[in-house]
C-alpha cells in the first residue's frame, strides 16, 4: 500500500451487539486522545473502521459490501482512498482471511486487541498493513483513556467471552472466554460515565450475569455499588443466561430501587430436545421457574428474550413449543432470528439442516405472536404514571423521546432537556412506542 499522510479525521460504524457499541465508543476514544477528530456528519473520514459482527452469515458479509462502497464512492482525484480498519467480530474470526479478500483493507483488529489501533493507524500511514487478533485477558482496558463526555445512557462491558459452547454461536470462538473485569476497575469507570454525564449506566456482558470478583461476589454487588452513586438514577445489565440467574440478582430486582424492572433472558426454543441440541444446559420449564422468580420479586417486570427458528432438526411439532412458551411468558419486546449455519460451529454440520422457506414462515408466526405481546404490553402500561430519561429530541418542535424503566421509547412535548429525568403519565400505546404527557419536569 502507497503511504498517505497520518489521518486527521476517523469515523467508527460498529454492528451487532451493544458490546460493540461500546467498543466502538472506546475506539473513537482512543483515536479521539491521538489528536484524530470525528468526521463531521455525511463527509468522507480519513480512517474509516467498520466494527463487525460475525453472529449471522449476512451481517458477517455485510463486511465486504461496505468495504466495496467506500472505496467505490470516496476515491480521491489523486486515487487514494480513506483508510479502512477491519475491528470486531470478523476481524477475530477471518483475521488474514480479509486482508487476503479485501486489497483495500490495512488493518484488522480483534475485539481484545483494539488498544493496539493508534500503533496501527500509524503504521498503515507508512504504507503497511497490520493484522492484531490476539486475546490477552483485559490488557486492553488498562490501556484505554479516561471515559469522555458521554450521553444520559451509557454502556459499561463489565464482562466478556462466553464458555457455554452453545453449538450454533460463534461469539466462544470470537470473544474467547469468560472473564470478569476487576471490581475496581469498573466502579471508577461507572465513576467516570457519571462525571461524564450518565445516568444511567447498562452493564454489558456476552454473560454479564456470570460476572464475580475475586471474592466470587455476583452482579447483585456491583449494582448495589452503582446504586450508592449520587447522579446516577438507573442500572440496567444485558444479556443474562438463564443459568447464571442467581438468587441475589433475583433479590436485587426487589432491592434495589435504581434497578429497572426489566430483563433480558434469552431461551432460544420451547422445546427440550432443540434446546438440548443447542448445548443450552435449560430445559423450556427450567427457564420458565426463573422467570416465575424474577415476577415473584418484581411484578411488573418486562421480559425480553432471543428465539431461533430452525435450529438443525427442528420439526413443527417442536416449533410449535417455541410459541407455545411465548404464550406462555408473554414479553414485553423480543428479538427473534432464522438459523444461520457459522462455520466452525457443531450445528452447521449437523443433521437436518430446515429449508429457507420452512424458516421464513417459522419466523413470521413467531414475529406475529410477539408482535401481538409487545402491543398488548405496551396497551397495559396506559395511564402509568413514570419516569422517563430524556435521551434526544423528537421530530417535532418541543417534542422529546426517552425510555421508560421497563424500557420502553416514550414521546412527549413540553419543557425538558436530554439527561432529565421527567414524570410522565402514559397516554396512548402503538406497537413500538407510547406517548406521554408531561406531568411535571423533575430536574435532578
Ligand atoms: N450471549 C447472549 C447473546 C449472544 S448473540 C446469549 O447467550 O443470550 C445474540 C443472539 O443471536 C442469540 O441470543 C441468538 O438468539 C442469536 N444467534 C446466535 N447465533 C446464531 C446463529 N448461528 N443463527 C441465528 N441466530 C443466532
Ligand atoms: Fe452464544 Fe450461547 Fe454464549 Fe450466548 S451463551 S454467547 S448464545 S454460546
Ligand atoms: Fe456480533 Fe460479536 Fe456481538 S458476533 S453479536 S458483535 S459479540
Amino acid at each position: 500500500m502507497r503511504p498517505t499522510p497520518p489521518p486527521r479525521t476517523y469515523r467508527v460504524k460498529s454492528f451487532g451487539c451493544q458490546m460493540n457499541v461500546y467498543d466502538g465508543e472506546r475506539m473513537a476514544e482512543l483515536l479521539g486522545a491521538q489528536g484524530i477528530s470525528p468526521a463531521p456528519e455525511g463527509e468522507e473520514a480519513d480512517l474509516v473502521v467498520l466494527n463487525t459482527c460475525h453472529i449471522r452469515e449476512k451481517a458477517a458479509e455485510k463486511v465486504y459490501s461496505d468495504i466495496g462502497r467506500i472505496v467505490k464512492d470516496w476515491r480521491r482525484e489523486d486515487g487514494t482512498s480513506p483508510l479502512i480498519a477491519v475491528a470486531g467480530c470478523v476481524a477475530q474470526a477471518e483475521g488474514e482471511e480479509i486482508m487476503r479478500r479485501a486489497p483495500a483493507v490495512s488493518m484488522v483488529v480483534g475485539p481484545q486487541a483494539y488498544h493496539r489501533l493508534p500503533e496501527m493507524v500509524a503504521e498503515a500511514a507508512e504504507g503497511r498493513r497490520t493484522v492484531e487478533t490476539d486475546m490477552p485477558a483485559e490488557a486492553k482496558f488498562a490501556a484505554l483513556p479516561a471515559r469522555r463526555k458521554v450521553g444520559p445512557s451509557a454502556f459499561l462491558t463489565v464482562q466478556e467471552g462466553c464458555d457455554k459452547f452453545c453449538t450454533y454461536c460463534v461469539v466462544p470462538y470470537t470473544r474467547g472466554a469468560e472473564i470478569s473485569r476487576p471490581y475496581k476497575d469498573l466502579v471508577a469507570e461507572a465513576q467516570g460515565l457519571v462525571e461524564a454525564g450518565a445516568r444511567e449506566i447498562t452493564l454489558l456482558g456476552q454473560n454479564v450475569n456470570a460476572w464475580r470478583d475475586d471474592t466470587n461476589r455476583g452482579l447483585e454487588k456491583l449494582i448495589e455499588t452503582l446504586a450508592a452513586m449520587p447522579g446516577l438514577a438507573r442500572i440496567r445489565y444485558t444479556t443474562s443466561h438463564p443459568n447464571d440467574m442467581t438468587e441475589g440478582l433475583i433479590e436485587a430486582h426487589r432491592d434495589i430501587e435504581k434497578l429497572m424492572p426489566f430483563l433480558h433472558l434469552p431461551v432460544q426454543a420451547g422445546n427440550d430436545r432443540v434446546l438440548k441440541a443447542m448445548n443450552r444446559s435449560h430445559s423450556a420449564d427450567s427457564y420458565l421457574r426463573v422467570l416465575d422468580r424474577v415476577r415473584a420479586v418484581r411484578p411488573d417486570i418486562a421480559l425480553s428474550g432471543d428465539f431461533i427458528v430452525g435450529f438443525p432438526g427442528e420439526t413443527d411439532a417442536e416449533f410449535e413449543d417455541t410459541l407455545k412458551l411465548v404464550d406462555a411468558v408473554g414479553y414485553a419486546q423480543c428479538f427473534s432470528f432464522k438459523y444461520s449455519a457459522r462455520p466452525g460451529t457443531p450445528a452447521a454440520t449437523m443433521d437436518g439442516q430446515v429449508a429457507a422457506e420452512v424458516m421464513d414462515e417459522r419466523l413470521q408466526r413467531l414475529q406475529a405472536a410477539l408482535n401481538r405481546d409487545q402491543l398488548a404490553f405496551n396497551q397495559a402500561s396506559v395511564g402509568k404514571r413514570c419516569t422517563v430519561l430524556v435521551e434526544r429530541k423528537g421530530r417535532h418542535e418541543g417534542q422529546w423521546l426517552g425510555k421508560s424503566p421497563w424500557l420502553q421509547s416514550v414521546h412527549f412535548t413540553g419543557e425538558a432537556a436530554i439527561g432529565d429525568l421527567v414524570e410522565v403519565e402514559l397516554t396512548a400505546a402503538g406497537p413500538n412506542s407510547l406517548s406521554a404527557r408531561l406531568l411535571h419536569p423533575a430536574h435532578a
